[in-house]
C-alpha cells in the first residue's frame, strides 16, 4: 500500500515530536511519551512554551530542548507538530506553517477544528503530510476514530450527544442537590471543572465546536460554525429539574445533528431526556456520544471527556496512527465532505415553564395564543409549595415546528403576568 506521507518513509527511525504548549494537556502527553522511553516509536525532542524558564520540570530528560522560539522547532528535523496551546491565534498560524515545511500536525484544539478544520487539512493533503485532532471531540473517548474507522461500513445519519463535562455537572449537581445555577456553577468552579469565565461552557460555545467537528467526520456535512444554534443552561432553575423528574426524565445540555433533506439539522441546547436514554445515565463531567447508522442502528461511546491524562492518551493514540501507516483521523472525512445549510426547526415535543404572578385566567390566556399557532398541549403540571407572586407551572407541548413555537413564546412572554420570560425545552425521547 502506498503512503502519502513523509513521516512514514524510514520505517526504522523514531519519530521526533515538539510540544507546543505545556499545560494541563501537552505536561501529560510529554509524561507518557518519556515513560514509554526507547519502546516507543517517538522520540520527544522539544518543548515550546512561551516564558519557558516557568515552566521546566526536573523530571525531563536532558535531550529535550525547552524553547519559546517557533521558528528554531519549524526548522528542525522534528517530524510532528504537536499543537497544545489551544485558541485561534498564533496555533492556527503555526499549524499552517508546521504543515508548510513538512511536519504532520496532532492537536486538541477544537476551537481551531471547528472554525478551520477543512482548509487545514486540504493544507496537509497538499504538503503529503497528515493532520490529526482524535483528542478533539470528548477527550480520551475514542469516538472519532470509532466513528470514521469502526463504522466506516455503515452510513451514519445522524450523532447526538454530551459533549461538554461542565454542563453535565452543573446540571446534574442540580438535580441531585437540589441547587441553583449559581451554586452549581460555584461548586464546579471550586472543583475545578469550569473555568473563572464559564461562557464557552454554560453558554454552548465548547459543544458547538465539538459538534460541528462530529457533523464532518460522522455524517460528512460541513456547516458554518457560527450558524449552529446554541442556547444557555443558565436560565435552568432547580424547579425544572423537578418538573423534569415528574416527567420522567432529566435535563442536559444535548449536542444533535441529522442529515433531512438536505441540510443540517444541528444545535446545541439544554433538553428534557427521558430516563431510558443513555444520555440520561451520564453523570458528573462525563461525556457520551450515540451515533445512529442506516444499517448498524445505535452505537454508544463514552468516558472521561477531558482531564489532563485522558486526553494526553487521545493525543498519543493520534501519534500511533500516525506511525504505524497515517490512517489519521482528518484525511479519509475531507474528500466526501459536503458543504450543507444549518438548519434548527426540529419537530420535537416541548416541555415549557411559566413564572407568573398568580390570577384567574393565566392559563386560558396562555392556552389561546398556543392555539393559535396550532400548537396543541400535552399536559400541565404544578408542584405545590411556592408563594403566588411568583409561582411556577409547566405545560408540555405536543411536536410542533421551531418557528412556531418561537413564534408563541414570544407572544406569551409579553403577557402581563409573567415574572420572567417563559422557558422553552425540547424532549428527547427514545424513538420507537
Ligand atoms: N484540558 C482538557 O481537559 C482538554 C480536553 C480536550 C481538549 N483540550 C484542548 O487541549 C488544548 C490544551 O488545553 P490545556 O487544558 O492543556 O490548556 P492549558 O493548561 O492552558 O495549556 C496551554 C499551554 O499553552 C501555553 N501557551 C498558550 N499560548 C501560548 C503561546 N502563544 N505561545 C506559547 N505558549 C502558549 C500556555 O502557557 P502559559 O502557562 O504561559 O499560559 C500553557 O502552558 C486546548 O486546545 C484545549 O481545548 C483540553
Amino acid at each position: 500500500m502506498e503512503t502519502r506521507a513523509e513521516v512514514t518513509k524510514d520505517a526504522n527511525r523514531r519519530l521526533r515530536v515538539a510540544i507546543a504548549g505545556f499545560g494541563t494537556v501537552g505536561s501529560a502527553v510529554a509524561r507518557i511519551l518519556i515513560e514509554q522511553g526507547a519502546a516507543s516509536s517517538f522520540e520527544l525532542a522539544y518543548i515550546l512554551n512561551r516564558r519557558i524558564a516557568k515552566k521546566r520540570v526536573d523530571w525531563m530528560p536532558g535531550s529535550v530542548r525547552w524553547t519559546d522560539d517557533i521558528d528554531e522547532v519549524l526548522d528542525s528535523d522534528v517530524d510532528v507538530f504537536v499543537e497544545l496551546m489551544g485558541g485561534l491565534d498564533p496555533a492556527g498560524t503555526w499549524v499552517r506553517r508546521a504543515l508548510a515545511s513538512g511536519k504532520s500536525v496532532v492537536t486538541a484544539n477544537k476551537a481551531l477544528i471547528a472554525a478551520e478544520g477543512v482548509a487545514l487539512s486540504e493544507l496537509a493533503c497538499r504538503h503529503r503530510q497528515h493532520l490529526a485532532y482524535g483528542a478533539s471531540v470528548a477527550g480520551g473517548v475514542p469516538v472519532l476514530s470509532g466513528l470514521q474507522e469502526g463504522l466506516a461500513g455503515d452510513q451514519l445519519v445522524r450523532v447526538s450527544g454530551i459533549l461538554n463535562g461542565t454542563c453535565n455537572y452543573i446540571l446534574t449537581r442540580m438535580e441531585d442537590a437540589g441547587l441553583s445555577f449559581a451554586d452549581a456553577l460555584l461548586e464546579a468552579q471550586r472543583a475545578g471543572f469550569a473555568e473563572a469565565d464559564p461562557s464557552a461552557d454554560v453558554d454552548g460555545y465548547d459543544a458547538r465546536a465539538k459538534i460541528t467537528i462530529l457533523s464532518r467526520v460522522a455524517l460528512g456535512a460541513d456547516v458554518d460554525l457560527e450558524t449552529v444554534l446554541c442556547r444557555s443552561i443558565r436560565p435552568i432553575t432547580a424547579v425544572d429539574l423537578r418538573y423534569a423528574v415528574e416527567l420522567g426524565c432529566t435535563i442536559r445540555q444535548i449536542s444533535h445533528a441529522e442529515v433531512k433533506d438536505n441540510e443540517l439539522h444541528i444545535a446545541v441546547q439544554p433538553m428534557l431526556v427521558e430516563r431510558a436514554l443513555p444520555h440520561a445515565r451520564v453523570v458528573g463531567a462525563q461525556n457520551i456520544v450515540v451515533s445512529t447508522g442506516r444499517y448498524g442502528g445505535e452505537t454508544t461511546f463514552s468516558g472521561n471527556g477531558a482531564g489532563g491524562n485522558p486526553t494526553a492518551v487521545a493525543v498519543v493514540s493520534d501519534l500511533v496512527a500516525l506511525a504505524r501507516l497515517g490512517t489519521t483521523s482528518s484525511e479519509s472525512m475531507s474528500p466526501a465532505l459536503k458543504k450543507m445549510v444549518a438548519s434548527s426547526q426540529f419537530v420535537m415535543p416541548h416541555y415549557t415553564r411559566y413564572l407568573v404572578r398568580d390570577r384567574p385566567g393565566i392559563l386560558a390566556a396562555i392556552s389561546q395564543v398556543l392555539a393559535t399557532y396550532a400548537i396543541n398541549v400535552d399536559a400541565v403540571l404544578q408542584l405545590p409549595g411556592h408563594s403566588r407572586e411568583a409561582l411556577p407551572f409547566a405545560i408540555t407541548l405536543e411536536p410542533s415546528s421551531q418557528q412556531a413555537l418561537d413564534a408563541a413564546m414570544a407572544e406569551i412572554g409579553k403577557l402581563h403576568f409573567l415574572a420572567q420570560p417563559p422557558l422553552c425545552l425540547p424532549i428527547l425521547r427514545k424513538r420507537a
